[in-house]
């Protein structure tokens, strides 16, 4: 078992390496790719990233000459038998981003293809030293560089090496999936602090949501940055650099502001009927907070914005019977 699992290791790293490898053949479309978005040639080499050549049995041809046992690597995920009982290459044409368990082994790979081909990112499957739902990709390097007690979890492997590339080391993504417990628990083991910065889009918004409940639920400490339309962390620095993001870092909200913000959007538009929606949004969010002092300061507040008069948006909140009158 053990046994195995080392195996396993071997084979994704040397595998990692191969990639790697890869790169420094020229010309080469997956260099020039990572080129033209900004990566230097350090950041390539600190986080291992490579290409998979455009070819179906590449792969394979290069670990059996190396000895390995194709039962071996199709369980490492990186090959995959066809009905002749041959076997091809799962990833073709891509750009690779190695996935480095906490120690710093390789487990499996991200693939990006390099044009809007879908789906735009593959990743290797589950396997024996493989899973998702605890991985967090870039944890190995950004653990060392937990800066004032905080991570940044952003959604993607590129906002990862853009984020570390502009000098916050201590980023980290989940893979695509949504954030669960065992993230959670990752989280709070290594950061007394986490901020949130998903994409400026409904995904983004949606997987925040998610994702701040199973942080609550882990009893994780938390803030939200709220990222422009459209925009992820990687496009933010391209566009305004880091302390520009730096400021957005520490202007990042509590959920209550996060949730006040996301309505304020929705409704902007000063009508009467866009100010009443508002004003009974807003009576949800300050509902859920727990504190009496914060709920008043939130009332006045939100009393200020619609036009609407306290007493109504208390009703609104505590019913007919005001606990608060
Ligand atoms: P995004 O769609 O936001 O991509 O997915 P991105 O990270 O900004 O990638 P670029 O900048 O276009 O290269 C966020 C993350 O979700 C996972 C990947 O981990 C990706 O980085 N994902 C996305 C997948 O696993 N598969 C997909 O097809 C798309
Ligand atoms: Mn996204
Ligand atoms: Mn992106
Ligand atoms: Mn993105
Ligand atoms: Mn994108």
């Amino acid at each position: 078992q053990i046994k195995e699992k080392n195996l396993f290791y071997e084979i994704n790293r040397k595998v990692g390496l191969y990639f790697y490898h890869n790169l420094t053949k020229i010309p080469n479309p997956a260099l020039e790719y990572l080129t033209n978005r900004g990566i230097t040639p350090k950041t390539l080499a600190s986080f291992g990233l490579g290409y998979a050549n455009n070819s179906w049995d590449d792969l394979v041809l290069y670990l059996q000459k190396e000895g390995y046992q194709l039962e071996d690597i199709q369980k490492c995920g990186l090959i995959r038998a066809n009905k002749q009982n041959g076997y091809y290459d799962y990833f073709r044409n891509r750009i690779m981003f190695p996935i480095f368990n906490i120690r710093g082994e390789v487990v499996g790979f991200g693939g990006r293809v390099l044009d809007d081909a879908l789906p735009k990112y593959l990743n290797s499957p589950e396997t024996k030293i493989f899973n998702k739902s605890n991985t967090l990709y870039g944890l190995n390097f950004a653990r060392k560089n937990i800066s004032n007690g905080q991570i940044i979890l952003v959604e993607g492997y590129m906002d990862v090496i853009a984020l570390h590339q502009a000098g916050f080391k201590n980023a980290v993504a989940s893979l695509g999936t949504s954030l669960t417990k065992y993230h959670g628990q990752l989280l709070k083991k290594y950061c007394d602090e986490i901020i949130l910065c998903f994409d400026g889009d409904t995904a983004g918004i949606k997987a925040t949501m998610r994702s701040v409940d199973i942080l609550t639920e882990e009893k994780c400490q938390f803030r939200i940055m709220m990222l422009p339309q459209g925009k992820d962390p990687d496009d933010f620095i391209k566009l305004h650099g880091s302390d520009k993001f730096r400021e957005q870092i520490n202007k990042a909200m509590s959920l209550t502001d996060y949730k006040i913000l996301l309505a304020k959007n929705e409704h902007a538009n000063n009508t009467i009927y866009d100010n009443m929606k508002l004003a009974k949004r807003l009576s949800e969010i300050i509902r859920d907070i727990k504190s009496p002092i914060e709920q008043e300061a939130y009332i006045e507040k939100a009393s200020a914005e619609t036009g609407i008069s306290k007493e109504a948006i208390k009703k609104e909140i505590y019913g007919q019977n005001p606990k608060l009158s």
